[in-house]
């Protein structure tokens, strides 16, 4: 547990969610909204204010694979390790991202600014390899491109971070 961690928000949003039926849920979405992931303090309060064992909530955070209990980072890069991505060079796209981030599969950097993950065919497979970033969608991807990729992002640090589609139209990205 974090003992820094503010819960203030937590608490909050409780408050409203405390009479109702079906709340878990939400709540848990809220939560993950505000913090990037579920913290254990969070699940805490939650367990106590809702009346319901953490043990529950943590069966509920287990079985929804939307939900994540370390933090995640900043900017969240899927690589697409769908077929038509592994034929055209998905492998090679991750293991450079691999080594200019210092990440495994699942991590996060330590700055909190990107987290690394794969994922089947996203829907894209002309366009392969395909990876996405923040929801933004980049094709045919290069070692250049994902330098110039990286290199942006981590200079908008502190910045807006997503780019709208049609930014990323514009910038020759879809
Ligand atoms: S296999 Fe990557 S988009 Fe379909």
């Amino acid at each position: 547990m974090n003992p820094k961690l503010d819960l203030t928000n937590v608490a909050t949003l409780l408050k409203d969610y405390k009479q109702k039926k079906g709340a878990l849920i939400p709540v848990l979405q809220k939560i993950q909204e505000y913090y990037t992931y579920i913290p254990e303090a969070a699940v805490d309060l939650v367990a106590e204010t809702l009346n319901v064992p953490a043990s529950e909530i943590y069966g509920v955070i287990t079985f929804y694979a939307q939900f994540y209990t370390r933090p995640r980072g900043r900017h969240v890069i899927r690589v697409c390790r769908g077929t038509a991505c592994h034929v055209k060079g998905s492998k090679t796209v991750l293991e450079i991202i691999k080594d200019k981030l210092g990440l495994k599969e699942g991590d996060t950097t330590e700055d909190l600014q990107f987290t690394l993950e794969t994922v089947g065919c996203l829907g894209a497979c002309a366009l392969a390899p395909v990876i996405v970033i923040d929801g933004t969608y980049y094709d045919k991807v290069t070692a250049q491109k994902i330098d110039d990729i990286l290199h942006r992002l981590s200079q908008s640090a502190g910045q807006q971070s997503h780019a709208s589609p049609a930014e990323a139209e514009a910038a020759g990205e879809l």
